[in-house]
């Protein structure tokens, strides 16, 4: 029994198994129909979601298996008190794989320890989102061809964008990446992610506040939402939440070839005038979200 917590739990063989996986699906949806009849995934969502959870639930419903769940813990025992090893443990009862969303970092590996099926975490607070890096990776190798010797721009809310962390640890173990962190000051990535996957594996990156002097650069911009959520205090959101605002006017300056990217929802960061962009890959990404889950629940279930 496998649990997918961490980018880092998939090696990159595994990455590219799954992506393979993808690409055949994407091809021949028919020959994967019903290849997880008879399987239950149940969606366990502490927290908001409307990509994640609906990907997940699409995904099992094209393999032909069916969904339970809840998508918010005042619907669930939890507002009992229940703990998540207890609701795991429970939940294993009657599905064959987990995922779940939780706000405090680590409850999916908590749940994980408890649990006689896969779990997947599908965003754990201000942590790590694993499978919308699957549906970032099958993004950038479809739009680059690969992952090697590109620039990376991450903009926005870089702290608590938990869909960078898991970004950033993918991309280190491809040759010659090199990132552009642009934030606010307050916004900064975590020293626990320079220290741990950047310094670590010798990654060079550049920190800077200003998104238009570097955006001439860059192969890839990935822009991210200020994580209001994740504020104590609604005055510091307030200030920082528009500090990043792509536009057409600003995308004059970037290469021809740029795929921008962002994990969605959106709130201002990319304006609408950018959507049809032929460089635009947002709504691209969603999709191969739903392909890149499919691919994973096969590989975890053993299909
Ligand atoms: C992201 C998340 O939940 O972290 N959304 C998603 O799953 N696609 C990004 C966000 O909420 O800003």
């Amino acid at each position: 029994m496998r649990s997918v917590i961490d980018i880092m739990d998939l090696s990159v063989e595994e990455i590219d198994s799954l992506t393979e996986t993808a690409e055949s699906i994407i091809k021949d949806p028919a020959a994967f129909s019903d290849r997880c009849r008879g399987k239950k995934l149940a969606t366990l969502f502490y927290e908001p979601s409307t990509r994640t959870r609906l990907s997940f639930e699409a995904a099992m419903y094209e393999l032909g298996g069916q969904v339970i769940g809840f998508s918010e813990a005042s619907n669930s025992s939890v507002a009992k008190g229940e703990s998540v090893a207890d609701t795991v443990r429970v939940v294993g009862c009657y599905a064959d794989i987990i995922a779940m969303r939780h706000p405090k970092e680590g409850a999916p590996l908590v749940a994980s320890r408890y649990s006689s099926v896969p779990v997947i975490n599908a965003g754990d607070g201000g942590h790590n989102h694993p499978t919308q890096t699957l549906a970032d990776l099958l993004t950038i190798k479809r739009e680059k061809g690969g992952f090697d010797g590109l620039t990376v721009g991450l903009c926005g809310d870089l702290k608590f964008g938990r869909t960078v962390h898991s970004l950033i640890s993918a991309m280190s173990r491809y040759k010659n990446v090199r990132f552009v962190m642009i934030s606010p000051s307050e916004l900064r990535i975590p020293d626990y992610v320079k220290i741990n996957t950047l310094d670590k594996n010798r990654i060079p990156y550049t920190e800077v506040t200003d998104l238009e002097s570097v955006i001439g650069e860059l192969d890839v911009l990935y822009m991210t939402r200020v994580q209001k959520e994740r504020f104590f205090n609604e005055a510091d959101y307030i200030r920082l939440k528009d500090s990043y605002i792509l536009t057409s006017e600003k995308l004059a300056g970037a290469k021809a070839d740029l795929s921008v990217m962002h994990p969605l929802p959106r709130v201002n960061e990319i304006s609408t005038d950018v959507d049809s962009d032929p460089r635009a890959c947002y709504f691209k990404q969603v999709l191969y979200g739903k392909y890149m889950r499919m691919a994973l629940i096969l590989m975890l279930l053993g299909v």
